[in-house]
């Protein structure tokens, strides 16, 4: 059989414009080193506190941090799926949900050199690009704008993955930028956005903590220039918490600079990856005149531990994993596959890692672009469908209770708002919305009810 010219033209046009690759994004592997099974319901794990755990499995539990035996499981499940990434995206937070009297520095740096440990051992010859989280440091979340011995500690243990340039940068304040490749221009910016956490009482009073902000834009100016395009990285995400109505991590004025930044350089962002919600969600950025102009992706955590967070309802998750599809050389995003192991059912039978989703097969949008993230907000603010779905894919297939409407608004907000004034605009407008259809409904059924 002879295939015509123009297709064959066809397909290695494809095959080289495209020039597709992978990558792995994992977060919040929080390994709680006392898990322990037994009946005694007090005494299974640190991390769920005065939480009683019944029924405690091999695998894991939705009140504890992660076990050992998972996060190397999820490690060694990443190696099967996908064993030769083009790299992999760590976006932090190792140690327990325990108080900072229970673990201390030593404690902490021997959870994070455990970790890199697996991650070395599993993908020898992988480029790991790993961001500090606000449970790598003791006291937690307390990370300062400067040289010391934790940044210097942490600096060694990921040494053979960063650059010789970056080590310094990272010993000093814990940001780095990295090139991606060397065919095309691409550039990691891997960022300690834990200097903008309000529960950090090192920075708050700052404008500028560690120079971070001025450091990124003249990196996204120097990428402007030469024509890169970058994906930013972090751990702790801007704008707000969707299961918790006005919930943000970032001080409001650290907000409104990384919103203004990324709108000013929007056009060299390929993608922002962040974690620390531990759920599956993303964030959409606009211009002044309301076109989508940037992604950032939060992945779901690998620990099931369910939040503390006073007014969470049901804050746990299922472990999970993913992979990006990107085109090398413009990074953009191309697919997104999520990974899941059901706790439940890996303690009852066996460890199971299992698809979960892809986002082009379950929102039917052509990749992960821009335009296509926001086609899939879209669908999930106006058809319930789609907004069951991405609600259930939140917490990993673990709340599979229904999306109410004041649901919707909280997460609709969250994802379409990163800006803090713009989200509180949302959550009147839509709630004045969803009344105005209850108070429509409500006229509806009196008039049957009269003409009955
Ligand atoms: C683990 O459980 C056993 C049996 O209940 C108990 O004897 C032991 O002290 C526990 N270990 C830890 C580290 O809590
Ligand atoms: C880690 O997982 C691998 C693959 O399943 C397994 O062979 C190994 O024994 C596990 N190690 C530990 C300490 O659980
Ligand atoms: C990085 O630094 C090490 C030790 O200082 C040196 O041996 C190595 O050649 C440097 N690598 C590059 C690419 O400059
Ligand atoms: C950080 O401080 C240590 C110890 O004082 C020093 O050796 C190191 O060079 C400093 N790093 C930077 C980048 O200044
Ligand atoms: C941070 O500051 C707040 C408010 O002053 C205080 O309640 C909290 O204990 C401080 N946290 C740490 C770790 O210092
Ligand atoms: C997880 O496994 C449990 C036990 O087998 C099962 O009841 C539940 O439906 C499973 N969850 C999903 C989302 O498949
Ligand atoms: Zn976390
Ligand atoms: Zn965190």
């Amino acid at each position: 059989m002879e295939l015509p010219v123009g297709m064959l033209l066809l397909l290695h046009c494809t095959i080289v414009v495209a020039a597709p690759g992978q990558f792995w994004h994992i977060t919040d592997l929080h390994l709680d080193p006392d898990y322990n099974v037994t009946s005694d319901p007090l005494k299974v794990c640190p991390s769920a506190g005065n939480r009683p755990v019944t029924g405690a499995g091999k695998w894991g539990n939705y009140l504890c941090d992660s076990p050992w035996i998972l996060i190397n499981s999820s490690v060694h499940a990443m190696k099967e799926i996908l064993h030769d990434p083009d790299f992999i995206l760590w976006t932090g937070d190792d140690t327990p949900h325990v108080p900072n009297e229970n673990l201390g520095e030593e404690k902490v740096l021997h959870i994070v050199e455990k970790i890199t440990n697996l991650l070395k051992e599993v993908f020898p010859g992988t480029k790991v690009y790993p961001a500090i989280g606000n449970h790598d440091f003791h006291p937690k979340s307390q990370l300062p704008p400067q040289n010391n011995s934790i940044y210097r500690r942490i600096a060694q243990f990921w040494q053979p993955w960063l650059s010789n340039d970056s080590i310094p940068t990272f010993q000093n304040c814990a940001f780095y930028s990295e090139p991606l490749n060397k065919e095309f221009s691409g550039r990691i910016i891997v960022l300690n956005t834990n200097l903008y956490y309000d529960s950090n009482n090192q920075t708050g009073s700052m404008e500028d903590p560690g120079g971070q902000f001025e450091w990124l834009e003249e990196e996204l100016k120097y990428a402007s220039n030469v024509g890169e395009k970058v994906y930013i990285v972090g751990h702790v995400p801007p704008g707000m918490f969707e299961m918790k109505r006005n919930k943000g991590w970032f001080r409001p004025h650290f907000n409104k600079r990384y919103v203004d930044i990324i709108k000013k350089y929007h056009q060299v962002i390929a993608a922002q990856f962040f974690g620390h919600h531990h759920t599956d969600t993303f964030r959409m950025f606009y211009s002044d005149s309301g076109s989508p102009v940037s992604t950032l992706f939060i992945a779901p955590g690998i620990t099931p531990w369910k939040t503390t967070l006073p007014g969470v309802s049901n804050g746990a998750n299922n472990p999970g994993i993913r992979v990006f599809d990107y085109d090398r050389e413009t990074l953009q995003i191309k697919d997104m596959v999520t990974y899941y192991l059901n706790l439940t059912y890996s303690n009852i039978e066996s460890p199971r890692w299992e698809k979960e989703y892809r986002l082009t097969e379950t929102f039917h949008v052509l990749d992960g672009s821009v335009n296509s993230m926001q086609a899939v907000l879209n669908k999930i603010s106006t058809n319930n469908c789609y907004l069951q779905k991405y609600y259930e894919y939140n917490s990993v297939n673990h709340d599979l209770t229904i999306c109410d409407h004041n649901c919707r608004i909280d997460h609709v907000c969250a994802i379409r708002e990163v800006d803090y004034s713009k989200y509180d605009e949302c959550l009147s407008t839509e709630s004045s919305s969803s009344m105005s259809q209850q108070v429509s409904l409500l006229i509806i059924i009196t008039l049957v009810v009269l003409f009955i």
